[in-house]
């Protein structure tokens, strides 16, 4: 099993410098495509492979790149951004690639810039990881040093100037359009879409936003190719994916697979299973804003499709186990409570609907909930749902809740007819 992304990863290790890099063929992606390949090779290369974004969306990285403009009266500069803002609950896999081999993404960030023609390259990188901040810094000025960032790189005429921005810690910032908005200096809010980034995005200039893990695929697709990275995977969504496990099992923690391994294999093999004494009573595949899936699906592929046609979605692949010893309800208002107070207040339905889904579900968790309130909270479902909001924050919330209201309902109906929770 090949680990493309995380084979020099040593979890305790310091990642290597630049010189270490290079003697295990790093950047050499860089030299091959700004040495012999033009733009619009690599565009094609990158959309050939069927690299979909890592970030959550699973949008084709290719598409997006095609979108921009190509031609010689395209606004300049164009900009390219590594969103680095992970900060979905329960998701921790950019951190190990930041952490772990800096100088990877870097190379990604140079290989994308290329295919676009971008001149300008910002890191939008989470408050709190700091010590990615203080190794991708070091890792920055090493690459300008060594000729792989700045003015005329490797001599092939291409410029790029790379910036690293450290944001405040709003879960806002990681939508790429309020992130936009904050990398101006302005408020974290989200812009209408579309225009897309890729037409319209940072000053008003095309702007590609790619996720770290993405990004990291880059030079590894430009090296092998795309039969290479197709046949890394056990599905139809091409290469590996880093998968995450939290939750109440025996062994915690984020491993690069090929895309499509089992929910059961992750939770079973890799996890080391659930502790000693609990069940396993509901999984978020994804992160905080996806979809419960339960012990019938166990069996599915973590990829795109797949989860997506068991009512969920792979989103950032990092899932949280949800044991029989915890309360649904009181797990979902945990994560009503974190939405609500990372709602940036834009529009109305998210401002004013989050506050009263984590107010009704406190109401129900503390035993004073009515069969009414379980109608409102179905009903908010709808309301902040898909097409009624900015951005994907309110709708993202809505997944599990509206979940949680169909797999444990009698849960909910317990809270009410005990005026307590079952599980105290
Ligand atoms: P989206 O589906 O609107 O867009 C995804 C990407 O594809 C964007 O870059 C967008 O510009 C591009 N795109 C979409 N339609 C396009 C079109 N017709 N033409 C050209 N480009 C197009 O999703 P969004 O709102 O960007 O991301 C939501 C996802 O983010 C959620 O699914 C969630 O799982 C994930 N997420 C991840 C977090 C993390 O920490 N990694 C935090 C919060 C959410």
């Amino acid at each position: 099993m090949e680990h493309p992304l995380t084979q020099y990863i040593h979890p305790g290790c310091p990642p290597f410098d630049i010189r270490e890099y290079e003697m295990t063929g790093g950047y050499a992606a860089v030299r091959k495509a700004l040495g012999s390949m033009t733009p619009k090779e690599v565009q094609t290369l990158v959309k050939d492979s069927g690299l979909k974004g890592r970030g959550g969306a699973g949008f084709s990285t290719g598409i997006k790149w095609g979108v921009v403009p190509m031609d010689e009266h395209a606004p300049h500069p164009k900009y390219l951004i590594a969103n680095a803002d992970e900060m979905e609950p329960g998701t921790f896999k950019d951190r190990l690639l930041l952490e772990g081999n800096p100088h990877q993404l870097i190379e990604g960030m140079i290989l994308a810039a290329y295919a676009i023609q971008a001149g300008v390259s910002f890191i939008f990188l989470r408050w709190a990881y700091k010590k990615a901040a203080q190794l991708l810094r070091r890792s920055i000025h090493e690459a300008y040093v060594a000729g792989f960032l700045g003015k005329n790189i490797l001599g092939s005429g291409f410029s790029l100037e790379m910036y690293l921005h450290t944001g405040v810690g709003r879960y806002m910032c990681g939508e790429e359009t309020a992130l936009l908005n904050a990398l101006e200096g302005k408020r974290a809010t989200p812009r209408a879409k579309p225009p897309y980034p890729q037409i319209s995005g940072l000053y008003g200039k095309p702007t590609i936003v790619n996720n770290v893990e993405t990004l990291c695929n880059i030079p590894h697709i430009v090296n092998n190719g795309v039969e290479w990275f197709k046949g890394l995977s056990y599905s139809e969504d091409s290469g590996t994916k880093l998968y995450g496990v939290s939750g109440k099992v025996n062994n915690p923690g984020c491993w690069e697979l090929p895309m499509g391994v089992t929910i059961r294999e992750l939770i079973e093999e890799y996890a080391g299973g659930m502790k000693n004494g609990y069940q396993l009573k509901g999984v978020l595949p994804g992160g905080a804003s996806t979809d419960f899936l339960t012990a019938e699906h166990l069996d599915i592929k973590m990829d795109f499709t797949d989860v997506q046609k068991a009512g969920s979605r792979l989103g950032t692949g990092t899932m949280v186990v949800m044991d029989d010893a915890t309360c649904p309800v009181g797990f979902v208002h945990n994560l009503q409570h974190f939405f609500a107070q990372e709602s940036c207040g834009w529009c109305t339905p998210c401002r004013e609907g989050l506050p009263w889904v984590e107010k009704m579900l406190l109401s129900l968790e503390q035993g004073t909930g009515t069969a009414e309130d379980m109608e409102l909270l179905e009903m908010h479902t709808h309301m902040l749902g898909p097409g009624n909001t900015f951005c994907a924050l309110a709708p993202g919330a809505m997944e599990p809740l509206q979940s949680a209201l169909k797999y444990f309902k009698d849960d909910f109906e317990k809270h009410i007819s005990l005026h307590k929770c079952p599980y105290e």
